[in-house]
């Protein structure tokens, strides 16, 4: 048998490769609405990294997932409003959480830097209401649940999330939140971890999560921090 012809194999296999080639590129980014950047100003997070967020919230739209949008770890409601702008006009109740006391105590598990940053990020209802406000939020579309995670997650929840915020930083606060809400993730949703590679404690936080659900999310990445996974999505080979 003649060895194969190198020419003629890349040609038989060009349909795949660009088939890999294109599959992995990003999508078109949505526009921008002006309102971003008015929101920014609430957040503690970069243009940038709401823009993603904003992007993320127009693809579980647009891809009809079902639920509603939580986030755990407000502060002053910049990303809460970043993402409600994506949700805009799709009826969907926003929850969210937060102590606004600031931060509570980390472990070790969080890392030294982190213990300087005890009480630190102390956000206001006042101010999250405002840049709710600017993404057309109406005031009976959200809960806001004040306290710490440990008591306010025994209050009634969102039976189904569509899109899934954690931004609270240390281990206990990531765990919590992601053994309270997963299950509730509908298929195709999306859980953002917004420290994934700025804090030690929420990416051993993901990993022990991960491991004890028996789990192996396809976890992508953008920002210097932010890790995120579609629930269920096993490949990027589109489809
Ligand atoms: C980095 S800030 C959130 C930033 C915000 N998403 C933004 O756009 O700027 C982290 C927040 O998590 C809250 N937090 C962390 N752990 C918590 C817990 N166990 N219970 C309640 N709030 C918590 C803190 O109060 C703090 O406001």
């Amino acid at each position: 048998m003649n060895p194969p012809d190198p020419t003629q194999m890349m040609i038989s296999n060009f349909p795949r490769m660009l088939g890999r080639m294109t599959r992995g590129a990003p999508a078109t980014p949505a526009p921008v609405p002006p309102e971003l950047s008015r929101v920014a100003t609430y957040s503690m997070s970069a243009p940038h990294v709401l823009q993603r967020q904003y992007a993320l919230a127009r693809d579980v739209v647009a891809r009809s997932v079902g639920g509603d949008f939580v986030e755990c770890g407000v502060c002053n409601g910049g990303s809460a409003a970043a993402i409600a702008l994506g949700f805009r006009g799709a009826a969907r109740h926003i929850w969210l959480y937060d102590s606004f006391e600031g931060l509570p105590t980390p472990k070790e598990v969080d890392g030294l830097d982190a213990t300087s940053y005890e009480g630190r990020c102390v956000g206001s209802e006042d101010a999250v209401r405002a840049a709710l406000r600017i993404a057309n939020v109406a005031a009976e579309d959200c809960t806001i649940r004040k306290g710490w995670f440990q008591q306010t997650f025994q209050r009634p929840l969102p039976d189904a999330v569509a899109f899934l915020h954690v931004d609270a930083d240390w281990y206990e606060s990531v765990m919590l939140t992601l053994m309270t809400f997963y299950d509730r993730v509908s298929e195709g949703g999306v859980i953002l971890l917004d420290d994934f590679g700025h804090w030690e404690g929420c990416r051993e936080a993901f990993y022990d999560f991960a491991a004890n659900r028996n789990i192996k999310p396809l976890l992508e990445r953008f920002g210097h921090s932010q890790g995120f996974w579609i629930k269920g999505k096993p490949h990027n080979r589109g489809g």
